[in-house]
């Protein structure tokens, strides 16, 4: 269990209400087809409306062709019209159509964004890169009526959008999400649902926990122990009703692991998307599982094991030992051949250290080395693992204790509970993640009774969106080092995906606009407004939520 203490880095929650003058005059008294989310950075309504029809041809460019096709298909899906996809060098649409194109592209958008026109006549997205149509694309889909996200064709609807002209761009290059699948396991499938819904909203860093304690979800080719041992638990855990889950084994055992071709597929699945994913291998700490496979790389030899029996970790590798080193970089070396991002997170927090204390090989290393505390030996680990990584050309990131010790020359900062202003000074980048704004495993109400179980805390919807990812006191000239914000699930009471889709929605809605949308076009109020209308999207998608009521 993670401790989620309290976050020492006070002055984060911004307050919230910020008005856009062109956007709120733009959005006065919009209907429901104007709630947009997360807010562009641009929008003027303009009159008329557009309406689709079944004849409409949807033209792209080579780069937009694979936009075209996901537009063609999520078209087809709910209004049952079979659009034809056609490539065009031209400019300009003829009427009916939706143009997709890097032609006369507004460069000074970059690479994520986009223009998009919508007149009575034509459909017309431009963008520099295929990440920027995509995101165009996403704010289409959101201008026609919700059901235009039905999973089945629905008849007799009007396919209309009004009529705007919207210039946009993300504030945030990192707009990120965590998912846990050690504590509790989710199916490719899942996975994949959670991907799309965060296409969505335009968030574009999947951030997955794929180890801790309880579960190793990864399959390594060279170490097989680690899934046939360690993805692997007697019980569902946690006090769960053992019905709360359905990833048993065929011997009544609660796990699941991802084959290599499973992740390969999520990953292709993810870049279809522009979404880039970071996957988290724990260690020193949170490692009971890996070591309940491979005892020889802790201190003294366990016996580990993935039940926990409500212990908090207390796995550690053994940092004396360079076999523990060979272990991980021959496993990291698996995982960079399957992740193509730039990021490999390694955890690094929380990390139990007694071990360290009385290990002989660890007191060693540390006379070696010259390094006074546990503390200093926490940093060696990590400065050594990302000395690796930096040869494979990746770029290390940690939560917050990376910072213990001394920080990695090149690491990036996950700042849960502080670091990021020194971090950032020191010219380091920061990704903000800080309890208080981004902990989804918390209670969205003070009211427990009418909520499903959750691990504490109280993170309301309101609090959310009052976040703001640059740390108050940091100067100017450090900001541009703040990547941007991510929500974190962890999911030790959260056993499936309804029950997750229930923590991330609407708050995840809220996040998107914070990481997306410029600070000035933030409003509670608007937000709220557009969030009725929204509702009804997820309510297409069969996204489970919690519904707008008190907190
Ligand atoms: C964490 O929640 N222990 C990063």
């Amino acid at each position: 269990m993670k401790y989620r203490t309290a976050g020492i880095f006070a002055g984060l929650l911004g307050t919230g209400v910020f008005l856009s003058l062109t956007v709120s005059r733009a959005f006065a008294g919009g209907g429901s087809a104007f709630a947009l989310i997360p807010m562009p950075m641009k929008a003027q309504r303009q009159r008329g409306q557009f309406t689709l029809k079944p004849q409409a041809r949807i033209l792209v460019d080579a780069v937009a062709r694979q936009t075209g096709g996901f537009l063609a298909e999520r078209l087809r899906k709910s209004t049952g019209f079979e659009f034809n996809l056609e490539e065009t060098s031209d400019s300009a649409p003829a009427k009916g159509d939706i143009l997709l194109t890097t032609e006369d592209a507004q460069a000074n958008l970059g690479p994520e964004g986009y223009t998009l026109s919508v007149t009575p006549d034509s459909v017309v997205i431009r963008a520099t890169a295929s990440a920027g149509l995509f995101y165009g694309m996403q704010t289409l889909l959101q201008l026609f009526p919700p059901n235009i996200f039905s999973r089945e064709a629905v008849q007799g609807c009007d396919w209309t959008a009004p009529c705007v002209r919207i210039q946009d761009k993300p504030r945030f290059k990192w707009r990120g999400f965590m998912l846990d699948c050690a504590r509790h396991f989710f199916t490719k499938q899942e996975v994949e649902r959670v991907l799309d819904a965060m296409a969505m909203h335009k968030l574009n860093m999947f951030h997955w926990h794929l180890t801790d304690d309880q579960g190793w979800r990864i399959e390594i080719k060279e170490y097989p122990l680690l899934t046939k041992v360690g993805a692997w638990r007697h019980s569902i855990g946690f006090g769960l009703g053992p019905k709360s889950s359905t990833a048993y084994g065929p011997d009544g055992r609660y796990g699941g692991f991802y084959t290599q071709d499973d992740i390969r597929q999520i990953v292709a699945y993810a870049q279809a998307r522009h979404i880039t994913i970071v996957p988290e291998i724990e260690m020193p700490g949170h490692c009971s599982a890996a070591l309940s496979a491979y005892p020889q790389y802790s201190c003294f030899g366990g016996p580990y094991n993935t039940d926990m029996r409500g212990k908090i970790s207390e796995g550690a590798y053994c940092a004396g030992k360079d076999q523990t080193f060979e272990f991980l970089e021959n496993v990291l070396s698996e995982v960079i051949d399957l992740f193509p991002g730039k990021y490999i997170h390694i955890g690094g927090d929380e990390v139990k250290k007694q071990n360290w204390s009385r290990c002989p090989l660890d007191q060693a290393r540390m006379k070696e080395e010259g390094l006074k505390t546990e503390r200093d030996l926490q940093g060696y680990f990590i400065r050594r693992i990302e000395k690796f990584l930096n040869s494979k050309g990746r770029t290390l990131i940690g939560w917050s204790e990376i910072l213990e010790g001394g920080l990695a020359k090149n690491a990036v900062v996950m700042d849960w509970i502080g670091g990021a202003i020194p971090s950032a000074r020191e010219g380091h980048d920061v990704v903000m993640t800080p309890t208080s704004n981004c902990y989804f495993d918390y209670y969205q109400s003070t009211n427990h009774t009418t909520e499903p179980r959750a691990i504490g805390g109280y993170l309301p919807l309101s609090k959310v969106y009052s976040f703001e990812p640059i740390p108050a006191g940091l100067e100017p000239r450090y900001q541009s080092h703040v990547l941007g914000a991510q929500a974190n699930l962890w999911t030790e009471y959260v056993p499936n995906l309804k029950h997750a889709e229930y923590m991330m929605f609407p708050r995840l809605a809220a996040l998107a606009e914070v990481a997306w949308s410029p600070k000035s076009a933030r409003n509670y109020a608007s937000f709220l407004r557009r969030l009725k209308t929204h509702e009804q999207r997820l309510d297409q998608l069969g996204i489970n939520y919690r519904k707008l009521r008190p907190e």
